[in-house]
């Protein structure tokens, strides 16, 4: 076996949903979905650093500006200890091989926190991979993707990235062909929303009869996506959490109209929000897109993406 690397680096995605249905609540607690995972390349770095012999974990986590948030949270909301998706995955590595889970965590940030873009999910793959590097461990893609979804529903799709069908409570993947390049517009909220008051707040909705019809599948989509025509996609573009989403921050009605009014093709809030996705028709359209939406105030920043990305890479050292 070669010299055992002093630290490995992991590039991984954030993730837009181009179509979410929500259904039922399962006995579990959770909701049965049916989801379309979209990669885009706004990416999260995870360094794993060998530590000595009964160290345990050490979790470090940067902000874009690659300032450090030691204690935890102050700087970029996330915690920095067993609380963090990363600090779980690597011990489920450890444990999983039988092999202390003896290494130093970083983690920098990109994808916005609390924004319905997996970054959490993100981190938690990239670290399952790092670590499964870092020990030498003969993991293969279907060991990492079983121990993503012990983790939380949407860790697998980011070590797989690229466009893909998610079923169960999205945990379940399906790659679809990804398209041509597609140009997105991301525009960031000054505060986040909880996944699970998201959910929540939609039960509540649809109990009281003031949510609209659940989506059906997202077939128009796929055959959409197959062809790469950015006005079908557009217009097959759905997210059932989107009127929670904008019930619990009603200012992101303001930021899908924005968006709108600035030449987007369709605008969708991602996931459970609030960061707004905005499908644009090219690259000059998402810069002018992005520029509009950052002058207009109604969102804390705006950045044009790309998508498909690919999933979790290793860097090289
Ligand atoms: O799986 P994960 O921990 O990421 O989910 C966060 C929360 O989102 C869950 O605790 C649950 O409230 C909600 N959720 C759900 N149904 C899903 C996925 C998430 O109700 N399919």
């Amino acid at each position: 076996m070669p010299n055992p690397p002093k630290s490995v680096s992991v590039r991984v995605p954030g993730k837009i949903n181009l179509h979410l249905g929500i259904g039922g609540v399962r006995p579990d607690g959770y909701h049965e979905l049916v989801t379309v995972f979209h990669a885009v390349d706004l990416v999260d770095e995870v360094v794993a650093t060998r530590a000595a012999p009964g160290a345990g974990l050490s979790l470090r986590v940067l902000d874009a500006e690659l300032r450090a948030d030691e204690q935890g949270s102050a700087l970029t909301g996330v915690p920095a200890d067993h609380r963090n998706l990363a600090w779980q995955a690597a011990a489920l590595v450890a444990r999983h091989a039988g092999v202390p889970a003896d290494a130093r965590l970083e983690l920098c940030k990109r994808i916005p926190v609390a924004g319905g873009m997996a970054g959490g999910s993100a981190d938690a793959a990239g670290a399952l991979l790092a670590c499964a590097r870092l020990w030498q461990l003969p993991f293969d893609l279907p060991t990492l993707t079983d121990l993503a979804a012990q983790i939380g529903s949407d860790v697998a799709f980011p070590l797989l990235g690229g466009t893909a069908v998610g079923t169960g409570r999205g945990e379940v993947l399906s790659p679809v062909p990804s398209p041509a390049p597609l140009h997105w517009v991301l525009a960031v909220s000054p505060t986040g929303l909880s996944t699970s008051a998201v959910y929540a707040e939609l039960d509540r909705l649809r109990a009281s009869g003031a949510a609209p019809a659940p989506l059906g599948p997202p077939d128009a989509l796929l055959v959409a996506l197959a062809a790469g025509g950015s006005h079908d996609i557009a217009a097959n573009l759905g997210n059932d959490l989107q009127v929670a989403a904008v019930s619990m921050a009603p200012q992101l009605a303001d930021t899908l109209a924005s968006g709108l009014r600035l030449g987007a093709l369709a605008g969708v809030v991602s996931g459970s929000g609030p960061t707004c996705a905005f499908l644009c028709a090219d690259a000059a359209s998402a810069s002018a897109v992005a520029a509009g939406l950052a002058a207009g105030g109604s969102c804390r920043a705006a950045a044009a993406v790309r998508g498909s990305a690919a999933g979790a890479q290793v860097l090289p050292c």
